[in-house]
């Protein structure tokens, strides 16, 4: 392990409910910053907005404990979508980050990201990033995400080791992350990468659905799209379902 503290403690389950709760309850037991939990398999994997994360073997699922300034959590979805871009193009790979934090391959899932926070007095004392990655299985097996998923053996045509991602993972994790005190260059990494800017997209605005393009992401991250009549909004939180293609939802 060649990172200072993310993974130094690691916590490894063939099988688990899901590796947020393991993280979470390690968190409230005051581990340290970094400690890492990864599961061979989920048997209840969840994602963003109350959807299940389908999580079988061959899949890397992880969650790390980290504890950024309170100021700066709002950081952790380009923090950790820009760690994953890096992992895959350090595996030849290249990806495309679909804001806020999904991670595509040609327009297909391959990663997805969930940020908990455990908080005391309404405060976020504890962050649990939750990162899912598709690294072994064949996604076409699976009826409810074959037509908007894809792994890194699907693309490389070849397995890789779910360890050795994960560690190239946790590198590039603590590289950026050890930068939160730099918001400008974190937002420019993102959205650098981010394949939802420029594209025509529909996005649920409180309750009202609205369609635009996607012109950037400001300061605070939030995605600003350009509506037909000339006015701009931003959207703070949800998904945005990018015209013309899956969007990998
Ligand atoms: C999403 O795209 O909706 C987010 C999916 C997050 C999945 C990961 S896998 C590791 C961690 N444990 C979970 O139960 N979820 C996250």
């Amino acid at each position: 392990m060649k990172t200072r503290f993310i993974g130094r403690q690691l916590k490894y389950l063939e099988t688990t409910t899901s590796t947020q709760d393991i993280a979470r309850e390690l968190a409230g037991q005051g581990a340290a910053e970094g400690t890492a939990v990864i599961a061979g398999e989920q048997r209840s994997g969840r994602g963003r907005m109350g959807r299940t994360w389908l999580s079988p073997d061959g899949g890397l699922a992880t969650s790390i404990i980290l504890r950024p300034p309170l100021a700066s959590v709002y950081l952790l979805p380009a923090i950790t979508s820009v760690a994953v871009f890096r992992t895959l193009a350090k595996l030849g790979i290249t990806a495309g980050i679909k804001w806020p934090n999904d991670v595509l391959i040609e327009g297909k899932k391959v990663c997805g990201i969930l940020i908990e926070n455990g908080l005391k007095a309404g405060e976020p004392v504890y962050s649990i990033v939750g990162i899912g990655i598709n690294v072994n299985f064949d996604t076409v097996i699976y009826p409810e995400i074959a037509d908007i998923a894809t792994s890194l053996s699907v693309q490389l045509g070849h397995e890789l080791a779910v360890g050795e991602v994960a560690l190239r993972l946790y590198t590039e994790l603590e590289d950026i992350y050890t930068r939160i005190g730099e918001p400008a260059y974190i937002i420019k990494e993102w959205s650098r990468h981010m394949v939802t800017i420029g594209q025509r997209v529909s996005a649920d605005f409180y309750g009202n659905s609205i369609d635009g393009r996607a012109e950037g992401v400001n300061r605070q991250g939030n995605l600003v799209v350009r509506l037909a009549d000339g006015s701009t909004k931003e959207i703070v939180a949800g998904d945005v379902t990018i015209a013309n293609s899956n969007g990998g939802a």
